[in-house]
């Protein structure tokens, strides 16, 4: 097995069973144009966090990392009236991208982007503690994940979800000595959750268009 054939089958499956999507599409070419990374999860991907957060009923998302939009764009879908979804978003070209990716794509008027440093504009949001969050997406940089996670954490309640994308890394994340920033910060993850009453959690491996990697899900029991 080889990434040809994970591409394959990412592309067979989006044939199969992702209709063609004109806002969708249309972000993916916007973001390139300006230049963007193409680091977006995948429409596979996508699509799941769609389900999870309708089979949840989630009327608040939270999403740390927004780069263009498009994971922001499929969350916010799943979204019932009168919903919200905050994204934190570092850097100011990818923030005006994704502003107008969401503004093409209708959802204005339930997404929220905060430009700046999640590091300082999470505390500013649970300061506002106007309600917790069902979903949280956590996407940003890899070495600050613990820090997301206990922010997301504090302004989650029972039965949300805390979703963590790439921490698999290619297989990466089994090196305990790894010096990598982002392994570190993954490895530190999971020995928190694993020590953590307030959360039950597993990590699924996935293979497709974006290479190896995977993504944590965690349920909270308890936020207390
Ligand atoms: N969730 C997006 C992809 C996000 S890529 C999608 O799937 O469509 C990661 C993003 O996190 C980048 O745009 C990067 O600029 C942003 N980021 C990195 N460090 C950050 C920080 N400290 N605070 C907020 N955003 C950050
Ligand atoms: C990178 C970041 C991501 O969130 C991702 O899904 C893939 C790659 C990166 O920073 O390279
Ligand atoms: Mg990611």
């Amino acid at each position: 097995m080889n990434q040809e054939t994970w591409s394959a089958v990412d592309n067979y499956i989006i044939e199969t069973l992702l209709p063609p999507d004109e806002s969708l599409k249309r972000a993916i070419e916007a973001s390139d144009e300006a230049g963007l990374p193409p680091i977006q999860v995948s429409a596979p991907q996508g699509k799941l966090m769609w389900i999870l957060a309708r089979i949840h009923g989630a009327k608040r998302i939270l999403e740390i990392g927004t780069l263009g939009g498009y994971s922001t764009i499929w969350m916010a879908r799943a979204l019932p009236p009168g919903g919200r979804l905050v994204t934190m978003e570092i850097d100011p070209r990818h923030a005006d991208v994704a502003k107008s990716n969401i503004a093409r794509a209708g959802l204005a008027d339930r997404v929220e982007v905060l430009v700046g440093d999640a590091h300082e504009l999470l505390p500013e949001l649970e300061k506002r503690n106007d309600g917790p969050f069902d979903i949280s997406f956590i996407d940003a940089d890899k070495a600050s994940i613990p820090f997301y996670f206990e922010s997301a954490l504090r302004m989650s309640r029972p039965g949300s979800l805390i979703l963590v994308d790439n921490v698999v890394r290619d297989g990466a994340v089994i090196d305990a000595d790894s010096d990598d920033a982002s392994v570190k910060g993954v490895r530190k993850l999971n020995e928190m959750i694993a020590a953590d009453p307030r959360v039950t959690a597993t990590v699924l491996q996935t293979v497709g268009l974006k290479g190896y990697d995977g993504v944590a899900i965690a349920l909270v029991n308890s936020n207390s």
